[in-house]
């Protein structure tokens, strides 16, 4: 293609000058980044430089690349060696690897020579052709290889992202790092219908090291983590404008930054992190659309953004939530993702936003179990028991809870064609639990003569909402000089529970935990002292069944979350509940009038600290074909998102 038929043009200007800082006193003048169009691709400039071009002036006015605002598109190649045979199949991959890469970054390529080697003219070993690119040499640099645009002006190059429209509405605010170890705002906006821009880097940019893991893995952050420089709102509009940003990142997502993880934007949460069905219980921010099935089905909450986000985009890698009761393992089944609730405490939860400290855990979403491993492994630290290079030796006993006994639907067959490819995979046998039975014939005499049913039926509510009464709403309350601030339904009447109830209450809910923690840890699902089996037992109950939960349905009054459940199992016994997507169902859809895929997941659990042990299985079930990486879309397999066309397609 030559130059002239490109089309490279300004877009919504923010500052024309790029880090530009006047001398005066009072004035401080600072570029928020530049959006420009290359090529029907929307870009955004970062304003924060990776370096300056040791080249002559001359050689950057001269460039064949199309030019505006003073800034030129270019490539930067920083790999040892390359020789311009290389460099054609090298820049090829990239288009075809990189999303943010495009060959016209190429008319303009900059090669960096090795260290200690001579200068190599590159220039002159090119004859001059009159469409040619301008491929120049450069002394060694520290700009890693990626696509740029250069200030012809200054020799610096800028990093570039390429924008995409949040069209599930998954997020709440669209971030750049900043130099500083902060975040600010990506001041940028592609065309969308209510929805925000979110920007990604060129992954061309990271090289993945022992050091950094997660190098260039673009992330998600559920808004209840505060980050540096960054306002932050638990879902609440009212929270968002009486705080102020935080000045630090907590340690867990810092673990994640320190380890290369590209943190892209804040994600929704059901308000406070309780569950809220969309949509009528979402009165603050709007809930986001889960794009699987008909496109209008319940997120599942709290990690709404996250689930949603996910299963939406090819170009998120991962998104961070948090489980206290559900919240990252209704997402992950309803959107047909991997998904984790660790066991408990195993990094700070410092800087986090709590429901009931007792009961939270951070945990993810995500497509790819690789990159679930290596965030895992970054975020947990020394706590996370890594087995991704050993072959464990999985535990043979494999629990089945209220799980299908027969396949009269396709659900279920998918369910129980996964328990027992998995006993066979593990050489083991499936063993259906009477859990209360198991209760009754060896309970411990603090349980008298409750049931589980009846010791746990309140302990959640109690413990989620005194504790977060203490110590989320009692500093907010008082933060809005006298006037209540609002909050949705669904909190205000899980507070008005906790309100009703006296500190005896608490305390009791403190008890029945550790009570049914310490039989179960014991008599079901104990840890065994062998680091490469690490549990006793895998237990297996149904994550989703490919049921529909329509988001334009008219719901009753918010209630309590009383009573029992198998979710609940890992709640109070603090150990690893994880879902593995299985497959999709077809079901009849109200909103579609047609038939559409629902996904089928399941939930694997294991003894306390045996994370890694999941990992592992899904790592090895994946490579068994057992199960499969789910893609990004309207169904598992990446089709399209009903209602949607992709920007490309109506170009065409
Ligand atoms: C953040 O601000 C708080 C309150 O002003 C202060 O106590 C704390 O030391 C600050 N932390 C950091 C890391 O700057
Ligand atoms: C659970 O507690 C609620 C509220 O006290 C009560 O209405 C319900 O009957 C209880 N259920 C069981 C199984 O005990």
């Amino acid at each position: 293609m030559a130059i002239s038929d490109r089309k490279l043009s300004a877009r919504a200007l923010s500052f024309s000058v790029l880090s530009f800082v006047a001398n005066l006193a009072s004035a401080k003048l600072a570029s928020t980044g530049l959006s420009v169009n290359f090529n029907d691709v929307d870009y955004y400039i970062s304003p924060f430089s990776s370096g300056k071009l040791d080249v002559s002036k001359k050689t950057l006015c001269n460039l064949k690349a199309p030019s505006v605002l003073g800034f030129k598109p270019i490539t930067v190649v920083n790999h040892e060696g390359v020789s311009e045979k290389d460099l054609t199949g090298l820049l090829s991959t990239w288009a075809q690897t990189d999303d943010v890469y495009q060959d016209a970054f190429a008319d303009a390529v900059f090669v960096a020579e090795s260290k200690g080697k001579k200068p190599r003219n590159v220039v002159a070993e090119r004859a001059p052709k009159k469409d040619s690119k301008s491929i120049v040499s450069v002394k060694s640099t520290k700009i890693p290889s990626g696509p740029y645009f250069l200030e012809v002006s200054t020799g610096s190059v800028y990093p570039v992202y390429r924008l995409y429209e949040d069209f599930a509405g998954a997020f709440v605010e669209s971030l750049i790092p900043t130099p500083e170890g902060k975040f600010q705002p990506l001041s940028a906006q592609t065309s969308g219908s209510a929805s925000l821009t979110i920007g990604v880097p060129s992954r061309l940019y990271y090289t993945k090291t022992a050091e950094k893991p997660l190098a260039g893995v673009r992330i998600g952050i559920k808004d209840i983590y505060r980050l540096a420089g960054v306002k932050g709102s638990n879902g609440n509009r009212a929270w968002y404008n009486l705080y102020p940003a935080s000045n630090y990142t907590g340690p867990a997502v810092q673990n994640l930054i320190d380890a290369g993880a590209v943190v892209v934007g804040l994600q929704k949460t059901s308000q406070f992190a309780n569950g809220e069905s969309a949509t009528s219980d979402w009165v603050d921010y709007h809930a986001p659309f889960n794009p699987r099935g008909d496109g209008y089905q319940d997120t599942s909450s709290s990690s709404s953004g996250a689930g949603a986000s996910v299963a939406a985009y090819e170009w998120l890698d991962i998104a961070l939530g948090s489980d206290t009761g559900g919240s990252v393992r209704g997402p992950a089944g309803v959107q047909g993702l991997f998904g984790n609730r660790p066991s408990h405490n195993l990094v700070s939860l410092d800087n986090v936003m709590p429901l009931s400290p007792t009961l939270d855990t951070p945990g993810f979403l995500v497509r790819d179990p690789q990159i679930w491993e290596d965030a895992q492994a970054a975020m947990y630290g020394k706590n996370y028991k890594s087995l991704a290079k050993t072959k464990p030796s999985y535990p043979t006993k494999i629990w089945t809870y209220n799980f299908p006994t027969s396949a009269r639907t396709d659900a279920q067959k998918i369910l129980l064609d996964f328990a027992d490819s998995l006993a066979k995979f593990v050489s083991g046998s499936l063993t259906p639990l009477n859990l209360e039975g198991e209760w009754a014939a060896s309970k411990p005499a603090e349980a008298g003569a409750l049931t589980v049913s009846q010791l746990l039926n309140t302990t959640y509510a109690t413990l989620i909402t005194k504790e977060q009464i203490e110590l989320v709403r009692e500093p907010f309350y008082p933060a809005n000089d006298g006037r209540r601030p609002f909050v949705n339904p669904v909190p205000l009447s899980r507070w008005g529970y906790g309100d009703s109830i006296g500190d005896d209450v608490l305390q009791e809910a403190y008890r029945a935990k550790l009570t049914f923690m310490s039989w179960f840890n014991e008599k079901i699902l104990p840890p065994v002292d062998d680091e490469k089996q690490c549990s006793s037992g895998l237990f297996l109950y149904v994550s989703s069944q490919g049921g529909q939960n329509p988001r334009n349905r008219y719901r009753s009054q918010p209630g309590v979350p009383f009573g029992f459940s198998a979710g609940r199992i890992s709640v109070y016994t603090e150990i690893p509940d994880v879902v593995f997507p299985l497959g999709e169902v077809t079901g009849f859809s109200a909103i579609s009038n047609h038939d559409e895929f629902f996904p089928v997941g399941v939930s694997v659990m294991a003894a306390k600290g045996c994370d890694g042990l999941l990992t592992k299985l899904a790592l090895d079930l994946v490579e068994a074909g057992i199960i499969k990486t789910p893609k990004a879309g309207g169904t598992l397999n990446g089709d399209k998102i009903l209602m949607r066309r992709a920007a490309e397609d109506l170009h065409q």
